[in-house]
Formats: structure tokens, sequence, C-alpha cells
């Protein structure tokens, strides 16, 4: 296996393949199956900025009646946050010693909360790396580009400052200049970005009237975006490319390592088809290597990224000048 060694966020890799933070990564005994099923790494099931909050908040609404000082409250209020982020480092605890493969730990974050406080606890639990879940969704009329972007970068600088970890950022693509921001998170000294994650995104029952989760999942179609931009970025950073989303077949896995990217998390794929399949992902690496004679890695690896094509305005098409190959 060593053939597939990889590195990430300046962690030793025996394969690219990461399971990413989702119900397949909340407790030890499936950050373990992981492990098992043959991931290079794992991040660990996010701890949410807003439950951090929300619970502490539940906590002190139903004891209002018994806490009449300020004080208390903030007490109650800590020993709520401590409750929870206690028992998130616990796992990451647990589950280092119980592994060997590195573990990843993950705050979902939406804003420069309270979370930032507790971000200094990782290292000291054996977490190997921090990846940071952080977006803005851009809803807010008043706010502008500038202003959005300037808080991102606050916040990601403000964690690294604390985390003492390797630190990677998992965002969306919702950026007017996508480059610019990559480029300053690669500037601040980030050590991965995760490129993309695959947001929750409401729909409407009709018969209900109601608001409902749209597909959960990705498909195999879904990986596309990932791959185009981290073509167009990855021979121009020197923090790691980490693609994200739609990551289904050893095809799509080598098609991200050709754009550049040094390493891909799955889920979805794993979701529907269960642990085995990162081994027929590795196995469909290994035969694609043989057949381009390629011993390791680094023989291929952003081959065809944007920096090192003969004709890189592939990557920068965005509109159809006309059907492709397609009859109508
Ligand atoms: C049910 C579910 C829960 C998830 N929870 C988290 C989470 O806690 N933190 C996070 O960073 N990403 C979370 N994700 C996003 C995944 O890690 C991943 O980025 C996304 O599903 C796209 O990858 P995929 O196409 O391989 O599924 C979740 C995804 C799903 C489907």
């Amino acid at each position: 296996m060593e053939r597939l060694a990889t590195t990430y966020l300046g962690l030793e890799l025996k394969n690219p393949i990461i399971v990413g933070s989702s119900p397949l990564t909340s407790s030890v005994d499936k950050l373990k199956k992981c492990e098992d099923a043959g991931a290079g790494a794992v991040v660990v099931k996010s701890i949410f900025e807003e439950q951090i909050d929300h619970d502490a908040a539940k906590m002190i609404s139903e004891t209002e009646g018994f806490v009449v000082h300020a004080d208390g409250q903030d007490f109650l209020e800590e020993v709520s946050r401590n409750y929870y982020i206690d028992a998130y480092l616990s796992l990451v605890e647990k589950a280092t010693e119980a592994m060997d493969i590195p573990v990843i730990a993950s705050v979902n974050c939406r804003t420069r909360g309270s979370w930032l406080d507790y971000v200094g606890r990782f290292s000291e639990a054996g977490a190997d790396a921090l990846e940071l879940n952080y977006y803005i969704l851009p809803s807010d009329m008043k706010r502008s580009t500038q202003e959005i972007e300037d808080e991102y970068f606050s916040v990601v600088k403000s964690a690294m400052d604390q985390a003492k970890l390797p630190l990677s950022v998992k965002m969306g693509s919702h950026f007017t200049s996508l480059a610019n921001v990559v480029k300053r998170f690669d500037a601040m000294g980030v050590d991965g970005l995760v490129l993309f994650n695959r947001f929750y995104q409401p729909d409407i029952d009709i018969e209900k009237l109601t608001t409902k989760s749209s597909v959960v999942l990705s498909s195999p179609n879904d990986y596309t975006q990932s791959l185009q931009w981290t073509a167009l970025f990855s021979a121009y950073l020197n923090c790691d490319i980490c693609a994200s989303t739609g990551i289904h077949s050893g095809e799509t896995l080598v098609k991200m390592l050709l754009s550049g990217a040094k390493a891909v998390q799955v889920c979805s794929a794993l979701m529907k088809g269960g642990h085995k399949v990162i081994g027929q992902m590795l196995g469909d690496l290994t035969a694609w290597m043989d057949r381009q004679g390629a011993e390791t890695f680094v023989d291929f690896r952003g081959k065809m990224a944007h920096k090192r094509m003969d004709d890189p305005s592939q990557w920068e098409r965005a509109q159809y000048m006309k059907s492709l190959n397609v009859e109508f």
C-alpha cells in the first residue's frame, strides 16, 4: 500500500481517502470501522457552534427560576458549554487512542463565537489536525462582500492562533472572487483547503406547504465543481487541497489527484454503498497506476492542473459556445 501514500496537512496518510465529517464518523466504533475499511484518515463529526450556544442557552432557560444572579447565569453557561466541549474532546481522545490513522477534529462555525475559546484544547485531546467547517450564508442584504470576507479572514486567523495544530478550512464556493479568497487563505498560512462543502439546501413540500430538506447525499455527477477549482488552484498554492463532494468512484479519485488534490474526502459514496467502497476505490486507483506505469503518486499528481497544461484555457471555460457532441 506504500505506493498510495500521501501527505496532507503535514500528516502522513497511507492513502488519499479521508472519510469526511458525517454520521459515519460520530463515534469511536464508527471511526474505527472507517480505519478497518482502509481509510487514510478520518474527520470526526463536527461539533457545531450553535449546538454549544443553543444548548447552553436551553440549560439556562430551564433553570431560570433558580438563577437570580447574573454570575449564576455565567456559571451555568460555562458549565453547559464545557459539558458539550468535554464530550467532544473525549470522543477525539478515545479515537486517537484506538486508531493508528490521523484523526482530524472538526468545528462547524458561523460567527466569532465562544467556540474559539476551546480550539486550543483539541491538540491536548490528541487531534492530529483541525478542520474548520466555516460558512456564512450571504443572505443579509446589508452586508457587503468585503465585510463578509473580512470576517472569514479574521475568524480563521483567530482559530489558527489558538489551535496549535495544522488547520484546514472546509469552504463553500460562493465568493465573487474565489481565487482571491483562496490565495488570501493560503497567504495567511492555512495548511489546507477542502473544496468544497456540500450544504444543507431547503426544499418545499407542495402538499404540506412546509419546507423540507432537499436530497442529502451527493450523486456521482456532483464532483465537477470541485475538480475544476482544484485544477485551477492547486499548482499556485502552498497549502494542500483536499477535494470533496461527489467523489464516488476510483475514476473520480484519479481525476482529483490528476487535478492536484493531495487527498479526497468521501461521505455519500459510503453512506450509499457501504465501507467496502474505500477498498474498491483504492483497487481502481492501483489498477490505473499500473496501466499508466506510475510507481507512486508523485509521478502523476497535478499533471492535469491548470499551470501544467499546454492549453490551460480548458479549465477556464464557463459557457457552452455550441452543444458538445450532443444531438437534440
Ligand atoms: C448527513 C450528513 C451530515 C454531515 N455532517 C457534517 C458535519 O458535521 N460537518 C461537516 O463538515 N460536514 C458534514 N457533512 C458534509 C460531508 O462531510 C461532505 O462534505 C458532503 O457530504 C459532501 O461530500 P460527499 O459528496 O462525499 O457526500 C455532512 C453530510 C451529510 C450527508
